[in-house]
């Protein structure tokens, strides 16, 4: 199998999902009530969304066959909701990567999918020790059993992109400042 795109990802991005990582495992430990739960979530849909925005207008079915079945923003909409909390407004372009063709759009979206890998964690940590409904993290489940084989054709279909050097550069970049924007999102938040 070709993977030559996800490992160069994996990579450069590594020092990044570490930091992240970590900021995100401190704040699950502070959370004490509903409520921070709620402003953890607040904090991912208005990165998130903002992000699914620019994304969606360079790529769509025919990059990527399998693009409606994949997580979207709506679900922690709804868990928000469900636990009577406040929708937050996406966060405009000026503090998202920058992301102006679907190169981009995909380095962005490997973060996006990716982030269904640590989400299981996330998961579990809420409902066992928080005893958060599982009705209300629908976000973080992700695609509950699915997520490896989900993740595995995200990453066959990014590797089976064509492009040229310079093109895999803008994949890369577009993919560690998503998670860099990230986590200067967190930090402003926490
Ligand atoms: C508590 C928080 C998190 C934990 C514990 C965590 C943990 C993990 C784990 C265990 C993997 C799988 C590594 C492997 O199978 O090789 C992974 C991969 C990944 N995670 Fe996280 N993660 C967390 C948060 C996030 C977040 C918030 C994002 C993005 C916004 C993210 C993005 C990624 C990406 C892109 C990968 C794929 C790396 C690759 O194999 O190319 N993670 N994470």
């Amino acid at each position: 199998m070709n993977n030559e795109i996800t490992d160069k990802l994996k990579a450069h991005t590594l020092l990044n999902h570490q930091i992240l990582e970590k900021s995100i495992i401190e704040m699950i430990k502070r959370i004490q009530s509903e409520k921070d739960y709620i402003r953890l979530m607040q904090i991912f849909y208005s990165y998130f969304g903002g992000l699914e925005s620019l994304i969606k207008a360079y790529i769509n079915s025919e990059k990527l066959p399998d693009n409606l079945k994949r997580r979207k923003v709506g679900l922690v909409y709804n868990d928000i909701l469900s636990l009577g909390g406040v929708v937050p407004k996406t966060l405009s372009k000026e503090n998202l990567p920058l992301i102006n063709n679907h190169f981009h759009a995909f380095g962005a979206l490997y973060v996006l999918e990716g982030s269904t890998l640590g989400g299981s964690h996330i998961e579990n940590i809420l409902k066992i020790k928080y005893s958060i409904p599982e009705s209300s993290l629908t976000f973080f489940r992700g695609y509950g059993q699915e997520t490896v084989s989900m993740w595995n054709i995200f990453k066959v279909s990014l590797n089976e992109l064509t492009m040229d050097e310079n093109e895999v550069l803008q994949i890369i970049s577009a993919a560690d400042e998503t998670f860099a924007r990230f986590n200067q999102w967190i930090n402003k938040n926490t």
